[in-house]
């Protein structure tokens, strides 16, 4: 990538973070993750470049963080602009957790206000060890030691599992992604499942609302009694 082709790509980021705001959107993310294009500045792994861009990791760091900044620019400064990054590139050589707090730091002093934890997609070589909520722990040492807002990610499945990330303060959001392909109510049911009520159904499913909160409360008292 030469300069000529990163100053166009960064006004393409711009171009877009101007649509967005205009087009309402609360809140941006600025994708450092998985190996696209911010990404691949990140990783040692897949920059192999020889200039100020390449190498150490303020050098890596440099495109993605310009990028940053002329987006912080164009977008509102009341909304929030938060940055997905892979915490661990899972090969040696590549990006660590410990790094990864490094790199959070940075976003962090440019002006992100959350990071978006998530870890791997940068090399096929690869070796994720996956299990339930396997990428919190780098969500919560991000936000321990860089001092900002975190979002945890990847397979977290139960409201309860949210509910315990949050209350430990491990981050301060929780995404779900896959349970909402397998069952786009996936928040109605989960809210229905702990007793939370004051949730908003979508107005032509409403009539299904009142039953599996009676079904989930019947269920809750049953796995009760068996105890
Ligand atoms: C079909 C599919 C497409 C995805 N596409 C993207 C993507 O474009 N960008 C991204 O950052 N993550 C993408 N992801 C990853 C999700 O954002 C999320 O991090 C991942 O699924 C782990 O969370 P989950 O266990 O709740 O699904 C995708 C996941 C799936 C299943």
């Amino acid at each position: 990538m030469t300069r000529a082709d990163m100053d166009r790509v960064t006004q393409a980021f711009v171009t877009a973070a101007t649509r967005a705001a205009e087009a309402g959107f609360d809140w941006l993310e600025l994708h450092c993750a998985h190996g696209y294009l911010l990404s691949s500045f990140i990783s040692p792994l897949t920059n192999r470049r020889d200039d100020t861009y390449g190498g150490s990791l303020e050098n890596r760091l440099r495109y993605p963080l310009k990028v940053f900044a002329a987006v912080r620019a164009a977008w509102p400064g009341e909304r929030p602009l938060s940055v997905r990054i892979s915490a661990h590139d899972w090969v040696d050589g590549g990006v660590t957790p410990a790094e990864a707090v490094e790199i959070a730091r940075a976003f962090k002093a440019a002006g992100a206000d959350l990071i978006d934890v998530s870890s791997g997609q940068v090399s096929p070589l690869q070796k994720p060890t996956y299990g339930r909520m396997y990428q919190t722990p780098f969500a919560d040492r991000i936000r321990q030691e860089a001092g900002i807002a975190t979002m945890a990610v990847g397979a977290i499945s139960e409201a309860d599992h949210v509910n315990s990330i949050i209350a430990a303060g491990r981050a301060d959001l929780c995404a779900v992604g896959r349970p909402h392909l397998a069952n786009p109510a996936w928040t109605l049911a989960e809210a229905a499942r702990i007793g939370y009520t004051p949730i908003a159904w979508p107005k032509q499913l409403v009539s299904g609302k009142s039953q599996m909160e009676a079904l989930a409360q019947r269920a809750a008292q049953q796995a009760g009694a068996a105890k």
